[in-house]
């Protein structure tokens, strides 16, 4: 992994909801990795924390369990050393004297390993309703004091559940920590493909100048899942698909895909472009939601033979909820640069098969000199695939060989897999790795967590207050409401329906 030349000095990490899933499937795999790749601070202490008692050796031993189901490594032979760096503090957040307690145990080791200055990264790997108590816990023991070391907070998403809860959050997290010091996980931002969206429009001279509305008909962007809720039910029950991958993940996408250069790759630049196009998305209104904004929900059914629950019978799930698991929208973004260009969106759970893309449909030749086979109006188009099968895909017009002028579609593509060398790093790695570096460009800066609330805010209203727009069900499996389809208002388009591998032809699917 490459991209960071700051020095990772010796640090503490404590990571709160330490016996939770997120740790053991994420952060532990990731910090991991990392060590393997000789990544980590010389001198680091990785704190556990949470309610449930624990030793030392108890939570290490869970840890390497952890980490030799989860981790992608092939050479799991130094898990016993990494986990020698692992140490456990029993904190009830309600207690007050718990944080002064924590104080003491990561003076003690800070003095025992020889860490030397007190840099401190303090991960939220909790249920959101402790966001606001651990830091206000951790400011009251001085554990926010920077004084003879940096000070650093990790909020895992969900940051609010709507506009007035980020602002309370944040009004709340601000009393005690600076904006430097409040780090926002969206783990999209730390995916590999994502960020490579930056490096392909800014460092190919060829992309760059038919990135607007006068060669760009429209952007689509799918991010899909082939599963259901699971064990998940009670979560996403407060969630759906609008907060829990519009808001941040499908929004931070669109604002890469439509930025404007930055002036340099510094944190502050890059976040100040993306911010505006946040600030630039066409307000919804309320009374319109009903016609760009298209919410599902999926029901029972057969899939290869196999009973599929709907979303309704899912443990956790109210069997009347009318949350939605599936989401499509269709916005504008107004600025010179996307002024008409319409963005489609959408995300959903148990679609037919995994996948993230991003598909850029540039505009028809303006005179169609030759009979093109099969009717394509925007024939040209790029491809980015964030996941699985990452990597890039162009189709263009080919003439077919033999006599005449027949011209047929084709495409030229690129794999990672095609390079044998190169190893995806998971987004929580790069993420980990930049909080310790101090390099917050791949972090979600407030400003722009706030725009997305405000766009999000008319949709969830209009979806709260107003039942007469429906929650379409659709089969799992299926691409979603049929409905979703006549959000692409245009005669003969519709979205794409891709298959786990990057490939043009839809016809070759094997979901
Ligand atoms: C999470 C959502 O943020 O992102 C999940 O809460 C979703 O519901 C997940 O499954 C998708 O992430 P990825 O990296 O698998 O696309």
């Amino acid at each position: 992994m490459k991209g960071n030349n700051n020095k990772t000095e010796n640090q503490l990490l404590v990571i709160f909801g330490a016996t939770g899933d997120l740790n053991k499937r994420k952060l532990m795999p990731s910090l991991y990795a990392l060590d393997v790749l000789n990544l980590l601070p010389e001198k680091l202490a990785i704190v556990g924390s949470g309610r449930t008692v624990l030793t030392d050796e108890e939570f290490r031993h869970s840890m390497i369990v952890a980490i030799r189901e989860f981790s992608k490594e092939k050479d799991l032979s130094k898990v016993e050393a990494f986990a020698s760096r692992l140490f456990y503090q029993t904190v009830n957040p309600s207690k007050v004297d718990d944080f002064q307690i924590l104080n003491k145990r990561l003076e003690s080791l800070r003095e025992q390993l020889e860490i030397g200055s007190q840099n401190i990264i303090f991960y939220l790997s909790t249920p959101p309703s402790l966001y606001e108590i651990i830091p206000q816990g951790l400011a009251a023991a001085g554990l926010n004091n920077e004084e003879k070391g940096w000070k650093r907070l990790i909020v895992e998403k969900p940051f609010g559940y709507d506009l007035e809860g980020a602002e309370k959050l944040n009004t709340s997290l601000q009393k005690n920590w600076n904006e430097e010091q409040i780090f926002r996980i969206d783990h999209y931002l730390g995916k590999e493909t994502v960020q490579n969206v930056m490096v392909t429009r800014f460092s190919n001279g060829i992309f760059e100048p038919l990135w607007n509305r006068n060669f760009i008909h429209h952007v689509e962007i799918t991010s899909a899942e082939n599963f259901g809720v699971g064990q998940r039910g009670g979560y996403y029950e407060g969630s759906g698909a609008l907060r829990d991958m519009v808001q941040n993940h499908l929004l931070q996408l669109v604002s890469l895909i439509a930025m404007e250069p930055p002036a340099s790759i510094d944190a502050n630049a890059i976040r100040n472009e993306t911010v505006k196009v946040l600030q630039s998305l066409r307000p919804i209104s309320e009374d319109k939601v009903g016609s760009v904004a298209i919410r599902g929900q999926y029901v029972e059914s057969q899939i290869q033979g196999a009973h599929i629950k709907g979303y309704r019978e899912e443990a956790g799930v109210d069997p009347a909820s009318k949350t939605e698991t599936f989401a499509a929208l269709k916005f504008y973004i107004d600025n010179w640069r996307w002024g008409g260009v319409p963005f489609y969106i959408r995300t959903g759970k148990h679609l037919p098969t995994k996948v993230t893309e991003a598909v850029i449909h540039f505009k028809p030749t303006p005179h169609h000199l030759f009979a093109q086979k099969g009717s394509c109006d925007t024939c040209n188009q790029l491809i980015i695939r964030i996941q699985p099968d990452e990597g890039i895909l162009i189709r263009f017009a080919m003439k077919t060989p033999g006599a005449g002028f027949r011209v047929e579609n084709v495409s030229m593509d690129f794999h990672y897999s095609d390079l044998s060398n190169v190893r995806i790093p998971d987004a929580y790695e790069r993420l980990l790795l930049d909080s310790m570096t101090g390099d917050s460009t791949l972090y979600a800066r407030i400003d722009a967590v706030m725009a997305a609330w405000k766009f999000i805010a008319p949709i969830q209203n209009a979806w709260k207050n107003n039942p007469e727009i429906p929650v379409y069900g659709y089969p799992a499996g299926s691409w979603g409401p049929d409905v979703a389809d006549n959000l692409i208002e245009e005669p003969e388009m519709t979205w794409r329906h891709p298959c786990a591998a990057l490939t043009s032809d839809e016809n070759f699917c094997k979901l």
